[in-house]
């Protein structure tokens, strides 16, 4: 009982203090994990993989030895980057698959395809998302709608198909990726962009909870990045403290590894933001938006 307390004791120090380091200095993090090669013989699934942070995620998952299961709908984007990968990394593995999030059964099928192909899946990372809703009560339910389907409702869909396959294998992470919009509701275009990542994030919290109830080993970790500028905002203007692709993914992939239940991302400023924004009135929460 006592050998039991201390190693657990242990083991969450040491995980606080990586989790720590992570946030800090997250190139340096990940250096000491590509010298360890902490991926090899583990499999990560990364939807919306064809470009900004999921492919960030994939080039830098490969590079820690990670074999790669990627999908998207832009097949050619895909292919192209496993061309990439497999020139730089001959040592790992890569597969893609066409998956449109918005077909549900499909996102079943192509998972378990997957898990198949692989013998197992180590971690998955619900990634795929749209930014393009609009101000409510101004005629654009259909684009509100469909944002908050996939950003919500087929998220729900990837949480689903991985904890099949997590709970068959008694082994697994799920990585959601929500956003700081998550954090309060937002006015104009962010409205309904915010209420399905803030959806997402309980979700996932949700399902710790239930980990934690049923004493099952699948980890779950929920990833709030801040503004990263990739397709999903471009040509907006200037962005509160906005960080080029390469900086806000191995700010996220830094706080993956390190196994964080819940993270902002880049941590400096936005975790200091994300408390910041529980409790300021609304008229200061909008200039952040
Ligand atoms: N960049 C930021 O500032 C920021 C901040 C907070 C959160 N996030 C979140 O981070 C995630 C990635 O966004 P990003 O910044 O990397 O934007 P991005 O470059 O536009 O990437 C979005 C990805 O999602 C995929 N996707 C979109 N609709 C899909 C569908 N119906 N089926 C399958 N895949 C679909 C796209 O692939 P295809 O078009 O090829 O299918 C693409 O790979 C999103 O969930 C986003 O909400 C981003």
């Amino acid at each position: 009982m006592q050998n039991k307390l201390i190693s657990l004791v242990t083991r969450s120090a040491n995980q606080s203090k990586n989790q720590v380091f992570s946030a800090i200095q997250p190139a340096r993090y990940l250096n000491d994990l590509n010298k360890q090669q902490a991926g090899q013989d583990k499999t990560v699934l990364i939807t919306g993989a064809s470009s900004g942070l999921g492919e960030g995620m994939a080039r830098l998952f490969a590079k820690l030895g990670y074999n790669l299961a990627i999908c998207a709908r832009r097949t050619d984007r895909l292919e192209s980057l496993k061309s990439d990968l497999m020139a730089t990394y001959p040592n790992i593995r890569v597969e893609y698959r066409a998956l449109d999030v918005s077909d549900y059964e499909a996102i079943f099928t192509v998972f378990d395809t997957f898990a198949e192909d692989f013998g197992g899946i180590d971690r998955v990372v619900v990634n795929a998302g749209i930014g393009d809703s609009r101000r409510i009560g101004k005629g654009h339910f259909e684009t509100n709608r469909r944002t908050a389907d996939i950003n919500f409702i087929s998220a729900l869909a990837q949480c689903e198909a991985a904890m099949n396959i997590f709970r068959a294998q008694n082994s697994g992470h799920l990585v959601v990726i929500s956003s700081m919009s998550a954090m309060r509701g937002l006015p104009r275009h962010l409205t309904t962009y915010g209420a399905s990542k803030a959806g997402l994030a309980h979700l996932a919290e949700g399902i710790r909870a239930d980990m934690l109830l049923t004493k099952l080993p699948i980890k779950v970790s929920t990833i709030y990045p801040g503004y990263i500028r990739t397709e999903i905002n471009e040509g907006s203007k200037p962005l509160p403290f906005e960080v080029d692709a390469d900086t806000g993914t191995q700010a996220i992939v830094a706080a993956i590894e390190a196994g964080v239940e819940e993270a902002c991302v880049p941590s400096l400023p936005w975790s200091m933001v994300g408390k910041a924004m529980k409790h300021l009135p609304l008229q200061v929460i909008n200039k952040l938006s």
